[in-house]
């Protein structure tokens, strides 16, 4: 068995942060969203592992993730020139995957349960293909899965107008080699992609063995600004553990569960768990409330910050107001605001600055 995580595509939810950056490497509890995948894969017993990348993204998903070594895995990078489609994404990785039933994984996908359940069932059953599914409230905004009671597929829509079911199509699939053939046989969709869940359909209506399963626990899809904090807000919640390894001077207080990176420095500051904050750090005369996850490298000077995500290097000072809800992009500099008791909610792409007068 083999798997695939989807890496490239274009991002254009969480625009501005991905102009410059591949959105599956933005952090999650400051670890890579595409890691979590990676090392789900792994613990399910698959190690083989392709990962598709784009051309304006790959060399950052490839330098930061590596060979493989540090997930006990073998990772091998799969250029795909355009996003074509969830489908082209399988066409172009075929050499690499062969004659070998794999695991499809989307690389901005974050779920809790674990796979190896699923990939008993999916060998045991002898299926062509499993998808996952989860309940969701809204299931016009994703694709959906008509089931019957025995777990079979009976069809799949993309965003339904008028649902067949509450159950929304989780990035998580599991194929036998038959879905080359299936792939071979459609054609681009309206929007000029190659979809998954047509070559799924194909199978279906071929009457091969396509079953679903429901996850358990939650999945969260980081591909939007808010679905991105809520994903930081849950793995905080459920992972985070204390670990203090940079310097907090007497006049801090760390209260609560609290990671502090290697030479971060923790000045006349309170922090209040769950919150992790990366290595060489500077945080001063600030509070930083819970949920918040600090990458590397970051600098906060007179700062009230809680519930948000500050990528590498990011430099914010002299902010009066609370910052709540933020996603800040790498080395974006927030500086100066007068002392008004309001909010400020911000998403601030890469290499940015927001001065507020
Ligand atoms: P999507 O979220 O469906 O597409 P996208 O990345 O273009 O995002 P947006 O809607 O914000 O513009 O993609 C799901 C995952 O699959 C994501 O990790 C990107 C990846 N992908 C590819 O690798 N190749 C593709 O051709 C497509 C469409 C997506």
């Amino acid at each position: 068995m083999k798997a695939i995580i989807l890496s490239g595509g274009k991002g254009t939810r969480l625009r501005p942060l991905t102009y410059t950056g591949a959105k599956q490497l933005v952090p999650v509890a400051n670890k890579p969203i595409l890691w979590y995948g990676i090392e789900s894969i792994v613990r399910a017993g698959i190690t083989d592992i392709g990962i598709i990348i784009s051309p304006e993204t790959g060399d950052e998903v490839r330098t930061k993730t590596g060979n493989g070594d540090r997930f006990g895995a073998n990772i091998s990078y799969i250029l795909q020139d355009q996003p074509l489609g969830l489908a082209h994404a399988v066409k172009i990785a075929q050499p690499f995957l062969g004659n070998d039933p794999f695991v499809m994984y989307l690389g901005d996908n974050l779920v809790q349960s674990d796979l190896n359940l699923f990939l008993d069932d999916f060998k045991s059953n002898h299926l062509d293909a499993l998808t996952l599914l989860c309940p969701v409230p809204n299931p016009t905004a994703f694709g959906v899965a008509e089931v019957d009671e025995s777990g079979r597929v009976t069809r799949l829509v993309e965003k339904p107008k008028v649902p067949p079911s509450n159950l929304a199509l989780v990035g998580i699939y599991m194929f036998a080699p038959l879905i080359h053939d299936a792939i071979a046989n459609i054609q681009p969709s309206a929007r000029g992609e190659l979809e998954i869940t047509d070559a799924i359909q194909y199978l279906i209506n071929a009457q091969k063995n396509v079953e679903a399963r429901q996850i358990e626990g939650w999945w969260l899809d980081t591909g939007k600004k808010d679905d991105l904090l809520e994903a930081n807000r849950v793995i905080l919640d459920t992972c985070a553990d204390t670990d203090m390894k940079g310097e907090i001077d007497e006049s801090s207080q760390v209260i609560g569960r609290v990671r502090i990176g290697a030479r971060s420095r923790i000045i006349n500051s309170t922090i209040r768990g769950p919150v992790i904050i990366g290595d060489d750090c500077v945080i001063e005369n600030s509070f930083i409330g819970p949920y918040s996850s600090i990458a590397s490298d970051v600098e906060l000077l007179n700062v009230d910050l809680e519930h948000s995500v500050l990528l590498q290097g990011a430099k914010i000072t002299d902010v009066h107001q609370r910052i709540v809800d933020s996603l800040v992009g790498q080395r974006a500099k927030i500086v100066e605001a007068p002392r008004k008791p309001k909010a400020l909610r911000f998403m601030v792409g890469d290499d940015s600055k927001v001065e507020i007068a």
